[in-house]
């Protein structure tokens, strides 16, 4: 393979010998669509996060279509969604015929729970059908948080708001396996675990990766049985190949747990490796004018995903987008934080609700190298890079 890439990038996964000997272990034993890693894997993430369920899955896109089907999400209802988040958050909604309403973020870039009140209250009304939104005559089905960057969403209000209007909650815990809240009434509770269903993802880029895959988590047995019979083709019968109802192709490959396996066992060690490179990030960026990097919400220990610095052009003399192409001539990767999804081409026509604080973060976030194994000199490169780009 050739060399190609920048020399810091953002985001790699990192193999240890476990991964190798596991993975060999399948293909040695020929086991690699199922076997025993799928569990193992499980009771991993389960054990971790306190999830009395846990099923893996293909991806975490799936993950998150599975979990809103079983939330009861189907054609021509409206999911509340952040329009700050990466869409494969949203996706799913439209894959169950639903349509998204676009909710703005708070101080972390999270969903703002106040705008979600607020949605509800103003635009909505209690029916013998649920709770529908007046302008479009659509129900409410779900709300559909996501933890943005690892960060945990003020999930305590956004439960009983969306509690108060009997509208169940959904967690995209895809980016923040690991986190945590630590103070409040969910404190020792992990991200993905408080709603009715949580969804996480072991992309390529994720704090542990299975290459590509994700897993549902629940507290609740029958839904965690659905969920394994919907992501295993919905088999009724497996030997005659009877089916009850249309499932999908989504169940995990045991050579992709066995990378999962192996990755679980480092997990802790990573968070810790990112929480203090965070600290230096913030300690060396705090002496530069006109940029800062985003905080962690109050009462909560987050896996410290994604470092997002915020450029303000005024301050520091160059906005984002020269920061980004001077840090790149360096060899240094960054990325915007995404683009909008009210403005997505296959969701431009749909409804958004006052989506003000996102754009403020979409002109200025820009995500800096994070892997676990950046070492300390490469992070005082990179800030020496950006304290040498003003102009
Ligand atoms: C917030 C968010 N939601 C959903 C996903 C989808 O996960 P996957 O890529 O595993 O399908 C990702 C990551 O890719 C994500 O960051």
């Amino acid at each position: 393979m050739s060399d190609t890439g920048p020399s810091v990038p953002l985001s790699v996964p990192v193999m240890g010998e476990h991964e190798r000997d596991y993975v060999l272990d399948c293909i040695e034993n020929g086991w690699v669509t199922s076997g025993d890693y799928i569990a193992r894997f499980e009771r991993a993430v389960a054990t971790r996060v306190g999830s009395p369920f846990a099923i893996s899955c293909a991806s975490g896109t799936a993950a998150i279509h599975v979990a809103l089907r079983l939330a009861g999400v189907g054609p021509g209802d409206e999911v509340l969604v952040p329009a700050l988040t990466f869409i494969a958050t949203v996706n799913p909604v439209a894959y169950l015929g639903a349509h998204p309403v676009f909710m703005d973020c708070d101080d972390y870039m999270n969903i703002d729970v106040e705008k979600v009140a607020s949605f509800l209250s103003a635009e909505c009304e209690r029916t013998a059908d649920g709770v529908i939104d007046r302008a479009t005559g659509r129900r409410v089905a779900a709300v559909l948080p996501v933890h943005v960057f690892g960060s945990p969403c003020r999930m305590d209000e956004l439960l009983r708001v969306a509690g108060e209007w009997d509208v169940p909650v959904v967690e995209d815990a895809a980016e923040s396996l690991g986190s945590s809240w630590t103070a409040g009434p969910l404190a020792g509770r992990h991200t993905g675990t408080v709603g009715l269903l949580g969804a996480l993802s072991f992309n390529g880029n994720k704090i542990i990766t299975t290459g590509g895959g994700g897993m549902i988590l629940t507290a609740d047995e029958h839904l965690a049985q659905r969920a394994l019979h919907l992501v295993t083709q919905a088999k009724a019968d497996e030997i005659r190949y009877v089916h009850d109802e249309v499932g999908y192709n989504y169940r995990l490959s045991n050579v992709s747990a066995a990378l999962g396996a192996a990755q679980m066992e480092t997990l802790d060690a990573r968070i810790s490796a990112k929480a203090a490179n965070h600290a230096r990030y913030a300690e060396r960026l705090a002496g530069i004018d006109g940029i800062e990097l985003l905080g962690v919400p109050d009462g909560t220990q987050p896996n410290y995903w994604f470092y997002s610095a915020l450029v303000d052009p005024a301050g520091f003399g160059m906005d984002r987008e020269a920061l980004m192409s001077s840090l790149a001539a360096k060899g240094i990767q960054t990325r915007p934080v995404w683009y909008l999804n009210h403005r997505q081409a296959p969701y431009a026509n749909e409804r958004a609700y006052r989506v003000e604080r996102a754009r403020w973060f979409w002109e200025r976030v820009l995500n800096l190298p994070c892997t676990h194994t950046l070492a300390q000199h490469d992070i005082e490169r990179i800030c020496d890079a950006i304290e040498s780009a003003r102009v």
